[in-house]
């Protein structure tokens, strides 16, 4: 059984997925569509996909087309998830969900309503250090986590002057300004990627930023945003505290490790820097370092993958950490594109087998919400002079999905 899938914006990171997609046997068909039609076409040219629709519409509306992977810019998924989805596709959605409660709502409402899948590319459940705390935990090492943190620091001179002005044109400084808390699913997807609990309240302050060239300026910005760090507390669900840092001006080596986590529990403890991770107990320290990377999966992320060679390829993230369950994967990705510290590749992965098999994938829609919506909530309370807020909780993702592949074609 396979099916096919139509990529949603052919920017600079849907080649990282598009080719995996291509490469996986549960998929027959990979298309792309881009407001900028060049774009698509050579991202079917460069990675020798089954070829472009003229534009969105015309590909939720077509039936060669079973699901679709949104990589459009970070501020516009949750409508185009609810269209896709109403539309009858399944739906696999670059971070993050949304960037509004309503449209999150909307999106769990359609899930519900449709039976289709849905899932959100998070990295950071793949992370290595966050596949190695989930076993920890399972396993009862930590005791009980009590206190978390995730850190996503990634500094906007370490490649996102270049993105936002690839994905913004002329008027890209409008969009560079996007709140750190709006993309917050690298931090606290890592940490809620391990513990039984979700987000309950959070205070959030913002560091205005001082580097004044007009790009986190509220004149400017259509976010009207000028924080570019900011740090939030957050009550959970279990009792526990949940420290979150999105930091866009900081000094810190972000192609090396941008994501970085530490649990504290009652009996064990994990914590990680740019290139050391330890495990501790109460009287020893152990070096993990080496479970949780290679120099491959710690090499820098390309942008795209589409326009590279294999050569060149090497010099960018690829491979597994040893803490990874490779086996799972499919033969066909042996020596394939990877990237996140080794994620995209199990991404793929439980997005393929929630389709063929009509399941439940692990970042659902209500996982994505709980991984989503704090960040939200903390954008609005830092806004607001850290004032505590409370964080809507959409529930548990209910056990199966409705409909089955058959049924679009069906319809
Ligand atoms: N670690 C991660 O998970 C990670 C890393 C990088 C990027 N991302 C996410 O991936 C997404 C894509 O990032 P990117 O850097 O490729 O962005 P990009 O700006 O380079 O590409 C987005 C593309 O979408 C196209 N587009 C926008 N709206 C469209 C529409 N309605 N129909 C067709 N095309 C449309 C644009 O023309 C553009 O080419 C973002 O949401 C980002 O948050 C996630």
């Amino acid at each position: 059984m396979s099916f096919s899938i139509g990529f949603v914006g052919a920017g600079q990171f849907a080649g990282h997925f598009a080719s995996l997609f291509r490469l996986h046997p549960g998929v027959s068909a990979v298309y792309a569509t881009d407001l900028i039609p060049e774009r698509a076409e050579r991202l079917v040219a460069d990675l020798g996909l089954d070829g472009t629709f003229k534009d969105f519409d015309a590909m939720i509306q077509s039936e060669e087309v079973d699901a679709v992977a949104i990589f459009t810019q970070r501020w516009t998924h949750g409508e185009i998830a609810v269209k896709a989805l109403r539309a009858g596709k399944d739906v696999y959605s670059a971070v993050p969900m949304a960037i509004t409660r309503d449209e999150i709502a909307a999106i769990i409402q359609a899930v519900r309503e449709t039976g289709r899948v849905y899932m959100m590319g998070e990295t950071s459940y793949y992370n290595p250090a966050v596949v190695y705390a989930r076993k920890q935990a399972a396993a009862g090492a930590f005791g009980d986590i009590f206190y978390a943190e995730g850190d996503y620091v990634h500094d906007m001179d370490l490649g996102f002057y270049d993105a936002y002005r690839f994905s913004g044109g002329e008027a890209w400084k409008e969009t560079a300004s996007y709140p750190p808390m709006l993309y917050p699913t690298h931090s606290i997807g890592g940490v809620l990627g391990v513990l039984p609990a979700h987000a309950v309240s959070v205070s959030c302050l913002g560091v205005v930023d001082q580097r004044g060239d007009g790009v986190f300026d509220r004149a400017v910005s259509r976010f009207g945003n000028d924080f570019s760090n900011a740090s939030a507390l957050f009550e959970l669900s279990d009792g526990g505290v949940m420290r979150i840092n999105e930091m866009r001006r900081v000094g810190y080596p972000s192609p090396i490790r941008e994501s970085r986590f530490r649990f504290f529990g009652t009996e064990g403890s994990f914590e990680q820097i740019a290139t050391v991770s330890v495990w501790q107990d109460k009287t020893e320290v152990h070096d993990v370092s080496a479970l949780l990377a290679t120099p491959e999966t710690l090499a820098a992320d390309h942008p795209s993958l589409a326009d590279l060679s294999p050569t060149l390829r090497a010099a960018f993230s690829s491979g597994h950490a040893q803490v990874h369950d490779v086996q799972r994967l499919p033969s066909s990705f042996d020596g394939a594109p990877n990237g996140h510290e080794g994620s995209h590749q199990f991404l793929v992965d439980d997005f393929v087998a929630a389709v063929l098999q009509r399941s439940v994938p692990t970042v659902n829609a209500w996982v994505a919400a709980r991984f989503t919506l704090p960040g939200i909530v903390a954008h609005e309370s830092a806004v607001n002079g850290g004032v505590r807020l409370v964080i809507d909780d959409f529930g548990e993702a209910p056990e199966t999905v409705g409909a089955s592949v058959d049924a679009l074609h069906e319809g």
